[in-house]
């Protein structure tokens, strides 16, 4: 069957364009400013894309035992999720869980997919909802998305929920993705989901566990056959990475156990502050994260819930205190907690405003 290639001029470029003549007319730009032109200072390593690529394809491939030719580098995992989307889903059918990282529901509109939701449910350690699952991922389900650990509650995917998602999207011949921006910061690190069958795909980034967003430096794991998919699709959206993040990129993963070590142990001690704050009130609740720097608050009681919005609107106005209304991630009765504050007594005070303000709500 022949190859579907959405942008014939870009990948013919890509695989014609890169060296190879003794002398071009194909080039319609100037070549990369050797090390000379650039201010003192200096650069980290040589300007070429092609090597820059393959030196963080081969760090990458190294920390997640992945094979290199798995791996498309994007722009950050935004990038990798729409990729995900538009090489996939484009004018299908997606099943998304709620709640979520907003994008993941948007993008089917943005492909012009059409979306169903399966709830992760808080009491049960939010497991998946498998008869809403089913409902929501009929025949003809193209991509399935979830999160892992889950954003907002940096819960883990319990694996049997996994095995089941993996299990169901096989049977659909749908893509899995599972978005793991937060695993780097799990104290139990597992294998990326993208080793469980050849439509699973892993999409990541530079951005949480690394504070490395600027850079821009994310991929999607997946098979040989779907990263060649992701290759193509990309012609028409980011053909080629900024070889300085990717230079960076790889850099800074040669050496980043330290820094994430540090990370999550920060992360620890502040989840157990925001644990004990929970626990010595009785009009919150969370289901405390496994991983990560942030966890989904519940507010108010079963009988009388609070509006996250309200209270995120006076933390703010009364105390200039940021946290993230549950609406964004489609529960209005919760707030996202963000907890990674260098200093215990910062997040002390950011809990004892919020504590005034759902003292005083309601009246
Ligand atoms: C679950 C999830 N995926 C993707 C992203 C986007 O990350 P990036 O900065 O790598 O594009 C975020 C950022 O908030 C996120 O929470």
């Amino acid at each position: 069957m022949a190859e579907d290639v959405p942008f014939p001029y870009l990948r013919w470029a890509k695989e014609n364009l890169r060296g190879g003549a003794r002398i071009s007319l194909g080039l319609s730009g100037r070549a990369p400013p050797g090390p000379d032109e650039w201010p003192a200072g200096g650069l980290p390593g040589p300007l070429a894309v092609g090597d820059a690529a393959a030196d963080l394809r081969r760090a990458l491939a190294a920390r997640y035992e992945h094979p290199p030719e798995g791996i498309h580098l994007t722009a950050g995992a935004s990038h990798a999720n729409f990729l995900c989307y538009l090489a996939f889903a484009r004018g299908g059918h997606v099943a998304a869980e709620t709640p979520t990282y907003e994008a993941l529901h948007c993008l089917a509109g943005a492909v012009g997919a059409t979306l169903a939701t399966f709830r992760r449910d808080p009491k049960r350690d939010w497991r998946v909802d498998r008869a809403q699952l089913e409902r929501a991922a009929p025949p003809g389900t193209r991509l399935i998305a979830v999160t892992d650990p889950h954003n907002p509650s940096g819960v883990r995917l319990d694996p049997d929920d996994l095995d089941h998602l993996a299990a169901l999207a096989e049977r659909r011949g749908a893509v899995l993705l599972v978005d793991e921006v937060y695993a780097d910061l799990d104290p139990a690190p597992r294998p990326p989901a993208a080793r469980r069958h050849a439509l699973t795909l892993t999409t990541n980034s530079l951005t949480k566990a690394h504070g490395l967003g600027d850079l821009r430096a994310g991929w999607v794991l997946g098979s040989p056959a779907a990263v060649r998919t992701l290759d193509l699709t990309d012609d028409w959206v980011h053909p080629v990475q900024p070889a300085l993040s990717l230079r960076a990129a790889a850099q800074w993963l040669a050496h980043c156990e330290a820094p994430l070590a540090r990370t999550r142990a920060l992360a620890a001690e502040r989840a157990a502050q925001v644990d004990r704050w929970i626990a010595g009130r009785k009009d919150v609740w969370w289901r405390k994260p496994d991983a990560g720097l942030t966890g989904f608050v519940r507010l108010g009681t079963a009988t009388r819930p609070l509006d996250g919005q309200v209270v995120a609107r006076r933390l703010f106005e009364r105390h200039q205190v940021r946290a993230v209304p549950g609406a964004f991630f489609q529960a209005p009765e919760w707030l996202r907690l963000s907890f990674g504050l260098a200093e215990a007594a910062e997040l002390d005070d950011a809990l004892g405003c919020l504590g005034e303000v759902l003292d005083g709500a309601g009246r």
